[in-house]
């Protein structure tokens, strides 16, 4: 009876600290408690004395109680009858740990309404699986002296799964709406920072110039992004998380974007509502290529890459300060003069040189 004080002492004391929200939970509250407890019980099935753990944390290891101490479960045998398991909480959001009969534990977690029996696949779960709660969202990262300017990050208890409801806009939901909308999907797999992408054109070569309304091939040189990756834009933009393949890069696809300037030295913005060209490169291979049929007017002219993961959505590195993905070149279009044939020679004109 005395390891069972000490255990229930430390039921009391430690139970679920990391989950813990002290509110009074609702029945849908009940019900996300009883699925937690669900995926904790299942979850533990893997624990042993080595799986790392953080002060204080509690779990089931090998049907006996563990409690994290120096970094490691420290674990106490369940009295004859009980086995440790994961329950739901019903006075607060969470859930706790103890040691109890299976039958005791199923009770509690049926009656948040919910089935043990459900089979717990991460991917198709509605729940956050706690292995992949971000503990640093609670951190709105403003220390004691925090840089001049900086602003508290947003926090969230549960990875801002829910968070599109607090944007008064539709969810993206795979498609590009103009008028804007709310992606709740995750940022997903980012690559080492020895596998960020980077890109350069090849042709035309910055500061070139090319006849008017000629046909030109555009092509651009890429690193470090695993292409010929695209979904259907109309259905699954930004439906998807980046992903990373085998090789370490991020899988995607590059696209090329020709904007039209006033004059080299032009010094406003750009509107990226307005292009002239824009085409995406969809084909696997390092150096990818898109033709400018019937090319372009006289003018001066931006060429950009656009590099983006499968889904559309801009590729993602793993730190802040790196060189750009994308390459941006300036090219000027002339009209093509027209070289008299010269007397007696019965040489063609050269239509395809151009005035500098
Ligand atoms: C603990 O679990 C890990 C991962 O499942 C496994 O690699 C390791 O061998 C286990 N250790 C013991 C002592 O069972
Ligand atoms: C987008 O917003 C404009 C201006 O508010 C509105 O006229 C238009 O109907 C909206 N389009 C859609 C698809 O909601
Ligand atoms: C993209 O998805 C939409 C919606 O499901 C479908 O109508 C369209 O045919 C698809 N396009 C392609 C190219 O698969
Ligand atoms: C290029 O083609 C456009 C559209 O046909 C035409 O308006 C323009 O005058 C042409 N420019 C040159 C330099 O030939
Ligand atoms: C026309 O000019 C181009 C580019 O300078 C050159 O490669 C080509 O040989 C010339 N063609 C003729 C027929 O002179």
């Amino acid at each position: 009876m005395k390891a069972l004080a000490f255990l229930l002492a430390i039921y009391v004391d430690f139970a679920a600290t990391a989950y813990v929200i002290r509110r009074k939970p609702s029945l849908s509250d009940l019900s996300f408690n009883g699925r937690q407890a669900v995926v904790l019980n299942d979850r533990f099935k893997s624990f042993n004395t080595s799986t790392p753990c953080t002060n204080g944390e509690t779990a089931c290891i090998g049907g006996s109680f563990g409690l994290c101490v120096h970094g490691r479960f420290s674990v106490a045998r369940c009295p004859t009858t009980t086995s440790c398991f994961a329950l739901p909480l019903t006075d607060s959001i969470g859930t706790s740990v103890a040691c109890t009969t299976e039958r005791d534990m199923i009770a509690r977690i049926e009656a948040t309404g919910v089935s043990v029996s459900d089979i717990h696949d991460p991917q198709t779960s509605p729940l956050l699986d706690p292995r992949v709660f971000s503990p640093n969202s609670l951190d709105d990262g403003q220390s004691d002296y925090p840089e001049v300017g900086q602003s508290p990050s947003r926090t969230s208890p549960n990875n801002f799964i829910n968070w599109c409801l607090t944007v008064n806009k539709p969810l993206t939901a795979g498609r590009q709406l103009k008028n804007g909308s709310c992606s709740p999907t995750p940022m997903g797999d980012i690559p080492a920072f020895t596998n960020m992408p980077s890109s350069k054109f090849q042709s035309p070569l910055n500061n070139a110039e090319i006849a008017a309304n000629t046909t030109f091939v555009v092509t651009l040189a890429v690193a470090h992004l695993e292409t010929g990756h695209f979904v259907n834009a109309s259905s699954n933009f930004y439906s998807a998380p980046q992903e990373v393949g085998a090789g370490g890069d991020i899988k995607g696809h590059s696209h090329v974007v020709i904007e039209k300037l006033a004059s080299m030295t032009q010094t406003t913005p750009t509107d990226p509502t307005k292009f002239v060209f824009f085409k995406g490169l969809n084909l696997a291979g390092d150096v990818l290529s898109a033709e400018v049929t019937n090319g372009l007017d006289e003018g001066v002219y931006r060429i950009a890459s656009v590099m983006t993961a499968a889904n559309h959505q801009p590729v993602l590195s793993p730190v802040a300060q790196h060189g750009s993905a994308d390459d941006m070149i300036y090219i000027s279009v002339k009209a093509v003069t027209t070289i008299p044939a010269m007397e007696g020679n019965g040489t063609p004109n050269n239509c395809s040189s151009i005035p500098t």
